[in-house]
């Protein structure tokens, strides 16, 4: 285990048997669509990657990245596009792969941008769902594992950029993040209490 890894709370293993059951409920409910898989980066992209191949249907795959604006401080739910799709969805069935819902701010601005274009279909399929009070309510449709409202990092998931090649799921010890500034995301919901 990772030396700033407090405690691995979903295992590789639990990861991937996960994986492997939202994929075949995919390839059920998909079977005959034209399914697009749009990945938020950059945390969604383990996640996708091993999404992907465990879905048995033709499929493409395109990802978006957005920044939110503000600070650690205060969150203004308004979110910047930084990477958009290469084309119109407007004849695909659109399924958003993220790896975390946590205050709802992403996801709940960028499933409002997405509808304007008028995909056949728009679900969210999200591997974590963090316990807490949304800013934004979001509805999931597919989702891996409900996890408490604490720092997680790895498989995808960071802290400062680091952590993400991690194959599980960790909660990362707190020391790591209190001798230096808060972290951005995740922690922002301390913040925002306060
Ligand atoms: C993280 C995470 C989700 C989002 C969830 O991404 O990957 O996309 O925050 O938080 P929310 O529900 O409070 O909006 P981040 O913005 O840190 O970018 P990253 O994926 O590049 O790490
Ligand atoms: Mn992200
Ligand atoms: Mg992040």
């Amino acid at each position: 285990m990772h030396q700033d890894i407090e405690e691995i709370l979903i295992s590789e293993e639990e990861l991937q048997t996960k994986i492997t059951a939202l994929g075949e409920q995919i390839t059920h409910d998909y079977a005959g669509k034209n399914l697009l898989l749009l990945g938020t980066l950059k945390g969604a992209v383990p996640f996708i990657a091993d999404l992907a191949r465990a879905i048995n249907l033709p499929l493409e795959l395109d990802y978006m990245a957005v920044a939110s604006y503000g600070n650690s401080t205060q969150s203004s739910g308004i979110v910047r596009i930084v990477k958009d799709l290469e084309g119109p969805i407007d004849q695909k069935h659109v399924l958003v792969i993220e790896d975390i819902i946590d205050s709802g701010l992403t996801l709940h601005y960028l499933i409002d941008l997405l509808r304007r274009r008028n995909p056949l279909s728009l679900k969210i399929c999200s591997l974590l769902n963090k316990e807490r009070t949304r800013l934004k309510d979001v509805p999931i449709d597919y989702h891996g594992f409900t996890i408490p409202d604490k720092f997680v990092v790895g498989y995808g998931l960071d802290y400062a950029q680091l952590y993400r090649n991690l194959p599980y799921i960790g909660i990362l010890k707190p020391s790591v993040y209190s001798e230096t500034a808060q972290p951005e995301k995740q922690h922002k919901s301390m913040a925002e209490e306060a």
